[in-house]
């Protein structure tokens, strides 16, 4: 589809407003729901599933430690409009039904681990059916940590992929009212951008392959594919949107809600961005970038300063392909920036070197130290199966870390790609990064380096919860274990990979329990 870029406005998805506030909590109530949005001037609309309706969701913004409650509402079809593949796990057999499951995971949030949307916690339609574990109506988000950039994605069992793919996906931004003394920009000048890769047919309907393109015939139809990227980018849930700015800076809060695709991102004329945040919040001094690179799930809190742009138009370009280099005419372009808009008043805000204190990662005292590492398989049907430390979902838990203790997690990537591992309930740091010979890996199985360990950029030197672990290097990254008890899960955010089988439980467990 020849699709002309930046014929469409960006939307800024619409902040989601309470069900009831008191003093003590904040009650929202959001519900699933099957809807049509225009996803492109030139396009008939595109049937969506959404969150209120909405494509990305509502924006939720809560308060460092506001007591958040949310009612997740599965109001969807029956039949899902993506092709489900029965044979990966917990979709096979009894597991047919009901076929459409969600559940609501809020990505970055330290959460209760009964509120933290465990695959296999879904629900279905009005709640009528429950997965085997701990199902509960009404989440609760205590919000106890850091201001950071948030969301909150479709989490359910071997269909994460088509859910969030088919729309169940939104920002969710914690303020700190400490970190106003910053001064950063705010208001209308702090906006969201989520941004996400699609193919749509002609008719607006939304593909995603059935499987391979060319399939054995042994393969079972529909069968889940390894990695899937669309060739249309969408922000906010337009393609190629523009954005008309005043010539002063904005900090833009960048997610990538992306199934498979990693962007490395810039500006054509040349401009800066200046980080200020990662996934889990402020980094400690903001860093001066010319290109962002963000695999899915990652997030960036950056400003971008259009004072000395007056009067141009800014491409927000791509430089990483998919299988193949960026196109000119489709993914190597984001959206535009078209500095046009007159200055309402004088730019008060500021661009702070010094940002928050960080821990020295050194200070922390290691408990226990972990070797994992991202292997393949084959299934019945020959397809690959991508695993975490060679166990598939179904195995009995590996990881599980005391409760208030520290460890140093070292990941080894064999394969031959970048995998963005992403841990639920924490925030680590990135301690660093190894080369290692792959040959001689895939022959004894042991790890020879082939250069010194390489510290994080300074872009990592803040909190992450997702990294992306690339081929032939071993990461390692330190993590503390808290403030819950409880099963959580680790995994690749490929969404094709998490699908089959690239997840796997991880316990936080209480001794005293
Ligand atoms: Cu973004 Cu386990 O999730
Ligand atoms: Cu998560
Ligand atoms: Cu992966």
């Amino acid at each position: 589809m020849n699709l002309e870029k930046f014929a469409d406005m960006l939307p800024i998805p619409e902040v989601l407003k309470p069900h009831q506030q008191t003093k003590e909590s904040t009650y929202y109530e959001v519900t699933m729901k099957e809807f049509y949005q225009k996803l492109h001037r030139d396009l008939p609309p595109t049937r969506l599933w959404g969150y209120n309706g909405l494509f990305p969701g509502p924006t939720i913004e809560v308060n460092r430690n506001e007591n958040v409650q949310i009612k997740w509402m599965n109001d969807l079809p029956d039949q899902h409009f993506l092709p489900i593949d029965h044979t990966i796990h917990h979709s096979e057999g009894h597991h047919q039904e009901p076929e459409v499951k969600t559940v609501v995971h809020l990505h970055g949030g330290a959460t209760p681990y009964d509120s933290d949307g465990y695959p296999e916690a879904w629900f279905s339609k009005g709640f009528q059916e429950t997965g085997p574990y701990f199902s509960r109506e009404i989440y609760h988000y205590p919000n106890q940590q850091r201001g950071a950039i948030l969301w909150y994605h479709d989490h359910a069992m071997a269909l994460t992929r088509l859910n969030v793919y088919a729309g169940l996906a939104g920002v969710y931004i914690i303020h700190d009212p400490k970190e106003k003394r910053l001064k950063l920009p705010a208001g209308e000048y702090d906006v969201p951008l989520m941004i996400m890769d699609r193919t749509i047919n002609e008719d607006g309907s939304l593909f995603y392959p059935s499987g391979p393109e060319n399939p054995s015939p042994t393969l079972p139809t529909p069968s889940i594919v390894p990695a899937f990227c669309g060739d249309t980018i969408l922000v906010n849930g337009k393609a190629w949107p523009y954005m008309e700015v005043e010539p002063r800076a904005y900090r833009f809060r960048i997610v990538n809600a992306s199934n498979t695709r990693t962007y490395n991102l810039s500006l054509d004329n040349g401009g800066e961005f200046l980080q200020v945040g990662s996934d889990g919040g402020l980094l400690p001094r903001s860093v001066k970038l010319s290109s962002i690179s963000l695999a899915p799930a990652e997030r960036f809190d950056i400003i971008i300063d259009f004072a000395a742009f007056e009067g141009q138009s800014i491409v927000l370009a791509n430089s990483e392909g998919c299988g193949g280099p960026a196109n000119p005419e489709s993914d190597a372009n984001v959206m535009q920036f078209r500095v046009i808009k007159p200055l309402k008043e004088k730019d008060e805000s500021r661009k702070p070197r010094f940002l928050t204190n960080l821990p020295p990662v050194t200070d922390e005292k290691i408990q226990n130290l972990r070797t994992l590492k991202l292997t393949g398989t084959q299934d019945e049907y020959g397809r690959p199966v991508l695993l975490l430390n060679n166990k598939r979902w179904s195995d009995p838990v590996t990881e599980a870390p005391k409760l208030g203790t520290s460890e140093i997690w070292s990941i080894i990537n064999p394969t031959r790609g970048t995998h963005p591992i992403h841990l639920h309930l924490i925030s680590f740091r990135v301690l660093d990064r190894r080369p290692f010979d792959t040959a001689k890996y895939a022959e004894t199985g042991n790890v020879v380096f082939t250069g010194p360990a390489v510290p994080p950029p300074p872009s990592e030197k803040g909190w992450k919860d997702t990294v992306q672990s690339h081929a032939g290097e071993v990461i390692r990254i330190m993590a503390k274990f808290g403030p819950y008890s409880g099963r959580y899960v680790w995994h690749c955010h490929i969404l094709e990979h998490e699908d089959y089988d690239m997840m796997r439980p991880m316990d936080v467990v209480d001794p005293n329990q």
